[in-house]
């Protein structure tokens, strides 16, 4: 019978999912993403060389691991382009992957719009990748978006083009931006269908052939659930739900498929854009953390703010995706802090709450509870077994099973393959 492992961010996203994804591929016949575009930023790194993705899923370096990009994501052809021409410049020129027929096709005009939504937002601005990630799947909902399907059907695709228009350009207009050009769009993108079009299948359909095999899946979660439209820090969160209850939806697979999630938490905070962060750091600790973390966007090279580990958060989002294990990833960017802090709880209006509140306006009132814990000297990057780690590292993995009561399964101390480790059996029936 098959297994699956969903892989999610529990944090603000840049977890490190990229890493462990790649970590688990090897054992995987198939990889899937299933929500979010390429607003993501995966970096996996192996052989001494790094690479970022930013649509595909992160099982392309394995020749044999089929690669699908579900029918929740919000796909723009033009990327997929670039960053298989970026993989094959790099020396990975064996590309196993599929595109749902039924995935929102990310047009022209979703970037233009999520650019000046933003600038007219003034100081209420989310801080979006400008990927167009936004407007795609609002005009997904709204029922006048494209579909990558519709490539494979030029005259199908040219009259929901025209129809498209008919209601972004008056809207272009209004906000300043210039209008778009239908037969400009439309021979660019029959183009993009010509170098495509192999690629593109029913993947649910793909999925579940796959699940009434022997196959291993693993899905890949984009961002973290604190960015999640329904249940984050809404209004500064993305359009979809990166948690591992939007598979089912976002690939095309029955829930009952979903046992073992691995939620990748970074044993510490961090966070793009705008939006509350209880835990945040404004001083030097923090300034370390980022340099030696290397919290800079893979997408937009914006420094991301930084913060202690947020319990509280970690609580919410496995509550949310049924987690059964951390992969606690970054663990050795905390070598040398001379005391740590785990935040436990919030104190709001006076009362001690152990989850985020659920409106924005509470959440900026909340305050941290922080226990405090020593922290260890040395460098950690040569550890492969949680024996090894030095004492006070073991003691705050232990602090984080405590509070959250979820056990670790993985660490890793470093971006390399090698420099990871597994510490559960759940876990180790995955990995290679
Ligand atoms: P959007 O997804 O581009 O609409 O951006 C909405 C919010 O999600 C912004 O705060 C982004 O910085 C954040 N965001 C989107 N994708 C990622 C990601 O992969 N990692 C971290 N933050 C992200």
């Amino acid at each position: 019978m098959s297994t699956t492992l969903v892989v999610v961010g529990s944090q603000w996203g840049d977890e490190g999912k990229g890493k462990i994804t790649d970590y688990f591929a090897s054992h995987a016949d198939m990889v899937v993403r299933y929500q979010g575009g390429n607003n993501a930023g995966h970096s996996v790194a192996f052989g001494g060389k790094k690479y970022s993705l930013q649509s595909i899923p992160s099982g392309i370096f394995n020749p044999q691991t089929i690669n699908v990009m579900g029918n929740g994501m919000v796909v723009n052809p033009v990327s997929v382009i670039a960053e298989l021409r970026k993989l094959s410049d790099q020396g990975i020129t064996e590309h196993n992957l599929y595109i749902s027929t039924r995935a929102a096709m990310v047009m022209p005009w979703h970037s233009a719009l999520d650019g000046a939504y933003e600038a007219n937002l003034g100081k209420a601005l989310i801080g979006t990748t400008k990927k167009g990630i936004g407007p795609c799947y609002a005009d997904k909902y709204s029922r006048i978006g494209m579909r990558i399907g519709d490539l494979l059907e030029p005259e199908y695709f040219r009259m929901r083009l025209e129809a498209a228009l008919a209601v972004k350009n008056p809207e272009m207009k209004m906000l300043g931006l210039p209008e778009m050009d239908a037969d400009e769009i439309y021979n660019q993108y029959m183009e993009i269908a010509e170098q495509l079009k192999d690629r593109i299948v029913d993947t649910s359909d793909l999925i579940n052939k796959h699940l009434q095999g022997e196959g291993n899946i693993l899905f890949e979660g984009a961002q973290g659930m604190m960015l999640c439209i329904d249940h984050g820090t809404y209004p500064y969160v993305t359009s979809s739900t990166p948690s591992a209850a939007s598979v089912p939806v976002g690939a095309g697979i029955a829930p009952q498929w979903i046992k073992t999630v691995a939620g990748v938490l970074k044993a510490y905070c961090t966070r793009v854009g705008e939006g509350p962060f209880p835990t945040e750091l404004h001083d030097e600790i923090g300034d370390g953390i980022r340099e030696r973390g290397h919290e800079y966007g893979t997408v937009t090279g914006r420094p991301r703010r930084v913060g202690w580990l947020d319990c509280c958060v970690a609580k919410y989002t496995s509550r949310l995706s049924g987690i059964t294990n951390w992969a606690v990833t970054l663990l050795d960017v905390l070598s040398g802090i001379d005391t740590l802090r785990i935040c436990y709880a919030y104190e709001l209006d006076g009362k001690v709450i152990e989850c985020p509140p659920s409106t924005i306006a509470a959440l900026e009132r909340c305050k941290p509870l922080y226990v405090e814990m020593p922290g260890w000297k040395e460098d950690i990057t040569a550890v492969r077994k949680y024996e090894d780690l030095p004492e006070n590292a073991r003691k705050y993995l232990e602090k984080v099973e405590e509070i959250t009561g979820v056990p670790v399964g993985l660490v890793s101390v470093g971006p390399d393959r090698e420099q990871t480790f597994i510490t559960s059996p759940e876990l180790k029936k995955f990995a290679k």
